[in-house]
């Protein structure tokens, strides 16, 4: 593996090099792999920090921004593949520092340094070759491929790139392993750090700085909120208040591109309402059951479904819903308190290859259910082992679908609405519990996010402490 800084390859080169002669077994026509660029709001030479696309990285093409990587068809992984390398700017070392050596890159990713070219190198090669395109949405890109007549790539085309990515070797387990440890301490420096009268930005801040100290960046946006009912809600404008609960959403990308995604809930001041500890435990025990499922064979829908059933027993025992769990999971009356789906695919993005859309998360011949709460469901393949996925059920009291006659009216004879009004009142949030897994066998996943604990008394215990 690489030594400079710049090039924290995930795995030694010759592995890069199996997996570009694997998908070139199967191509048509040439696949250009774009790295893109680094998006800049106005000032192009103040860019925010560069990430390059998740398939470019894969079939390994280093972290250099407007690279492209060329696979021809048939190509051994080296003969037939082109690294396009644009050319170092004249102030480049002033301002950025020396170029990458051409032996250093080329070592890195397993090509000869003759396999390197300037950006008309790619032109020459293609010829006005009809070529297929996995183009990073960024215009520079963008254009790019289109000056080429690179076409995106076709539907079989990607499905071959998604066989191959779905499924994790040691070396993407070993970062996914770091991603996954590093938000970890993170999330326990955040529990730490949380207390009434401190702000959801103190926490997210020492939710980051823990990131930034392990040269890890984060995943996605942290969610950290009182309002835990906002599924995915930015910002972090509040005051912790004594009573409310806290969810962090949170993971880390480490250095070679993949990322963890963990979800906990606490109660700000460490003690749990009888509410807030009732709801919790049963999303606990969801989570736990969904979890323990994730085993080769099973259908992830049916993982989903578990995790909903589970939710309907808890309700049931609270009395926010009344009558058969079975029934109730039926009708969909889960989706009034949990209405989206229990996890996605991840990887080399916290949503591993969603620039597919559903390609990836939907086995062929399968779609989505089109009715709410089901209709967000991400993923619907059979697991099988070295599938990295999240399993994150929850329970929230959202106001929208409360005011919603066209949700609440058909399952009105379901539901608890005077117990579900005295919730919104005071403005109880959400609980979401979320754990990264990688699918192993019969005997159940290994959870790569198992070091933030999810019992109820433990989370308490951690909170408050720094
Ligand atoms: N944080 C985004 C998600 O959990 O899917
Ligand atoms: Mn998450
Ligand atoms: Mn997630």
């Amino acid at each position: 593996m690489s030594h400079d800084h710049r090039l924290p390859m995930a795995a030694p080169a010759g592995v890069y090099c199996e997996r570009r002669a694997k998908r070139a077994t199967s191509l048509g026509r040439p696949l250009v792999l774009f790295a893109g660029h680094a998006p800049a709001r106005n000032y192009p030479t103040n860019p925010h920090r560069f990430r390059a696309n998740s398939s470019y990285l894969y079939y390994g093409g280093p972290p250099v921004e407007n690279a492209a990587l060329l696979i021809e068809p048939g190509s051994d992984g080296q003969t037939g593949v082109t690294l396009i390398r644009p050319p170092a700017g004249p102030d480049d070392a002033l301002w950025i520092g020396e170029p990458l050596a051409d032996e250093t890159l080329a070592n890195a990713v397993d090509l000869p340094v003759a396999s390197l070219a300037p950006p008309e190198g790619l032109t020459k090669l293609l010829n006005g070759r009809k070529a297929a395109g996995v183009v990073a949405p960024y215009p520079g890109t963008i254009r790019w491929a289109q000056q080429l007549s690179v076409e995106p790539a076709n539907d079989d085309e990607l499905l071959a790139i998604i066989a191959q990515r779905l499924i994790k070797d040691e070396y993407e387990l070993v970062a996914m392993r770091r991603a996954a440890k590093v938000a970890g301490v993170a999330h326990l420096t955040a529990m730490a750090f949380t207390r009434p009268g401190k702000r959801e930005a103190d926490v997210a801040g020492a939710f980051r700085m823990m990131l930034e100290s392990e040269q890890c960046d984060v995943s996605f946006t942290p969610i950290v909120t009182v309002r835990g009912e906002v599924l995915h809600g930015h910002g972090h404008p509040n005051t912790l208040q004594d009573g409310a609960l806290l969810l962090v959403d949170a993971g880390a990308e480490e250095p070679g591109g993949y990322a963890s995604d963990i979800t906990r809930t606490f109660p700000v001041s460490g003690q749990w309402s009888e509410i807030q500890r009732q709801l919790y435990d049963t999303v606990e025990r969801s989570l736990n059951a969904a979890t323990a499922a994730c085993v080769p064979g099973k259908r992830y829908r049916d993982v989903h479904d578990l995790s909903a059933r589970v939710i309907c027993e808890g309700l049931v025992e609270v009395d926010l819903l009344r009558g058969d769990p079975d029934d109730l999971l039926a009708r969909r009356a889960h989706t009034l308190f949990y209405p989206h789906g229990v996890g996605h695919l991840i990887g080399l993005d916290a949503h591993d290859m969603e620039d597919f859309g559903d390609l990836a998360g939907y086995a062929p011949g399968r779609t989505r259910r089109p009715e709410f709460g089901n209709k967000y469901l991400r993923l619907d393949r059979d697991l099988e082992a070295g599938m990295c996925v999240t399993v994150e059920p929850g329970i929230y009291l959202v106001p929208a679908i409360w005011e919603s006659k066209e949700l609440t009216e058909p399952l009105a004879d379901v539901v608890n609405r005077d117990k579900v009004d005295v919730l919104l009142r005071a403005r109880f949030g959400g609980i979401r519990v979320e754990h990264t897994i990688c699918v192993r066998d019969a005997n159940g996943p290994e959870v790569l996010s198992e070091m933030v604990p999810t019992n109820a008394d433990d989370v308490a215990g951690c909170v408050g402490k720094a």
